[in-house]
């Protein structure tokens, strides 16, 4: 296994949600590059532009920089989008994912995949554990799950971390939806009969950064394996949307709760989407902060991020305004 400074890390999905507080938490320790489809500003590691749904790009990229472990991150994590676009799903979820096992092999690097909670039906009375048998009932869920069975079936070293219910500064999200919802409205509807635990992709990327630096052998010289991952604690949406405007001082905006049902969306969700995490303490030490402090955290983060790209935005539109001048 090579020593921490010559440990090469190649991260997928880098502009991503999760993938580009990947980037900004593993870059101090290890050497760090990102593959993404297009470019992004706000990546501070090198990066590639490469469709991992091309499998002889995909094989080039990861062969040139010779990595000694690839974080997959890369998805089509829109949940209903996949539901009405099976072919697209099956692409970029699965085509995608066989695509980096395949050049992980070939270039005897370890992978970390993300899966989901939604490969669970959502039935269950208590928490899921890793041995539970996936049934999903989103065509998400189904493509996860296919990625999945593949690194199970297939990839020489890897670990799969089932996250779940997401929230980070670069991408879409619950809390920013609520936030953007609570600019122009003194009332809104939320659902209130999903359970799940809210995760913080800084958080992942912390819990990343401590496997890579203490349990390394977790992901190397062992067969696949699954852990599930995610901060302590659980919520309904409708009480974390409550929590989110209270954070804010937002708390004279109205949430109405409502039932999955009334809620007419194009892929179901499961009810109940919370993740054991007793393997996790157990086998690699990790506890996540609870959910109300990766909140409490988040929020003031995403305000400086937001306001940083206003700033950007005015900067850039003044110089065109003079270069046009
Ligand atoms: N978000 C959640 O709530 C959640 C929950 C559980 C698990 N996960 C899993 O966690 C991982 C990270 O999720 P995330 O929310 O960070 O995702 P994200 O914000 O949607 O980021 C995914 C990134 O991958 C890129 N990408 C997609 N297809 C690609 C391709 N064919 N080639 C190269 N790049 C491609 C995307 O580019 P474009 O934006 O240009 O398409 C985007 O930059 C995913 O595996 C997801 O399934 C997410």
């Amino acid at each position: 296994m090579p020593n921490q400074k010559t440990f090469k890390i190649l991260i997928t999905g880098a502009g991503g949600m999760l993938g580009s507080d990947l980037a900004a938490v593993l870059k101090d320790d290890f050497e760090v590059v990102g593959l993404d489809k297009r470019p992004v500003t706000h990546l501070t590691v090198p990066y590639d532009i490469c469709d991992l749904t091309h499998a002889r790009k995909t094989r080039d990229a990861i062969v040139s920089h010779q990595p000694n472990l690839v974080i997959h991150a890369a998805a089509l994590t829109d949940v209903d989008y996949c539901e009405d676009h099976h072919e697209e799903a099956i692409e970029q979820n699965v085509g995608a994912t066989k695509n980096v096992v395949d050049a992980c092999n070939d270039v005897n690097a370890a992978l970390i995949f993300y899966s989901t909670d939604y490969v669970f039906d959502g039935q269950k009375k208590g928490e899921y554990t890793e041995e539970d048998t996936p049934n999903p009932i989103s065509f998400y869920g189904n493509t996860k799950l296919q990625a999945e069975q593949y690194i199970l079936a297939q990839a020489k070293q890897a670990v799969i971390f089932r996250i779940t219910w997401l929230f980070g500064v670069w991408g879409r999200c619950f809390p920013k939806a609520i936030l953007r919802q609570a600019a122009d409205a003194k009332k809104m509807t939320v659902v209130n009969d999903q359970v799940g635990r809210p995760t913080y992709s800084w958080d992942v990327a912390e819990a990343m950064k401590s496997v890579l630096l203490k349990k390394r052998e977790f992901v190397f010289d062992q067969k696949p394996t699954i852990f599930h991952l995610g901060n302590m604690g659980t919520v309904n949406w409708a009480d974390f949307a409550r929590f989110i405007l209270n954070e804010s001082n937002l708390g004279s905006v109205k949430i109405e709760d409502i039932s999955s049902t009334q809620l007419k969306r194009p892929a179901p969700r499961p009810l109940n989407s919370v993740l054991s995490l007793e393997k996790l303490k157990h086998e690699l030490a990790l506890e996540l902060p609870s959910w109300q402090d990766a909140t409490r955290l988040f929020l003031p983060r995403l305000k400086r991020e937001l306001a940083a790209q206003d700033e950007r935005s005015k900067a850039q539109a003044a110089e065109k305004e003079n270069t046009a001048g």
